[in-house]
């Protein structure tokens, strides 16, 4: 990868804004890395869609098709080889991830979790912020090991929870965001500042004992 730009699989289910992010920062030079290919595990997904509209490769690889877990990882895997990439971005992508693929792409996936991690992993996060009474909610991206919504932690976005606001209102806050802060990861990433070593985040060769921050209204 040294000499060469990043090449990137985005791994969606859904809507994919995230996947748009992504592909708006490519196409206005902002983010400097190659989207390889786009894989949903839905036909229906949205994200497809966005990845026709750039002219950008995509597959659907539908887990249901598989008896388990791993053999539809290696399925996904077996579509990435032709892809030679470097970087895993999951974005809103529905699976657990076997440990036989966490393993085969160790330290080069990437996740974005609609929570301060560690606080809230798994779902419903913008609900249980606000049934917390917390002041504070936003999302971060992490590196993927075994460890669901456990990897260590990139790059944090903060927002204050407002007053009046519900569990949607928050989400389209958060998701606006992410927009911002998944890119510039990815980034980090692209340009070989930010490393998986030994289970750590490391950046410019140092441990990363706190994700970065960034703080939005
Ligand atoms: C994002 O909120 C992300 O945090 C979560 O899934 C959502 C995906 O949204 N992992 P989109 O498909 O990118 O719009």
């Amino acid at each position: 990868m040294s000499n060469s730009r990043c090449r990137a699989a985005i791994l969606i289910s859904g809507s994919g804004s995230n996947l748009q992010s992504f592909i708006d920062q490519v196409a206005d030079g902002r983010l400097e890395l190659d989207i390889a290919i786009v894989v949903s595990n839905r036909p229906d997904a949205f994200g497809l869609q966005r990845a026709a509209n750039a002219e950008i490769a995509s597959v659907c690889i539908e887990h249901a098709a598989y008896p388990d877990r791993e053999s539809f990882d290696r399925a996904i895997a077996n579509a990435l080889d032709e892809y030679s990439v470097d970087l895993l971005l999951l974005a809103g992508f529905m699976r657990i991830l076997s440990p036989w693929f966490v393993k085969h792409y160790e330290g080069r996936i990437l996740n974005i979790h609609p929570a301060l991690l560690p606080a809230y992993p798994g779902l419903d996060t913008h609900q249980r912020v606000l049934e917390a009474g917390d002041e504070w909610h936003g999302s971060t991206v992490h590196f993927v090991t075994e460890e669901l919504d456990g990897g260590p932690l990139v790059l944090q976005g903060r927002l204050p929870v407002t007053a009046g606001q519900n569990a949607a209102d928050l989400a389209t806050r958060v998701q606006a965001l992410e927009h911002q802060i998944y890119p510039e990861a990815a980034g980090l990433f692209a340009d070989g500042q930010l490393r998986f070593c030994n289970g750590n985040a490391m950046l410019g060769g140092e441990t990363l004992n706190e994700p970065l921050s960034r703080d939005f209204e």
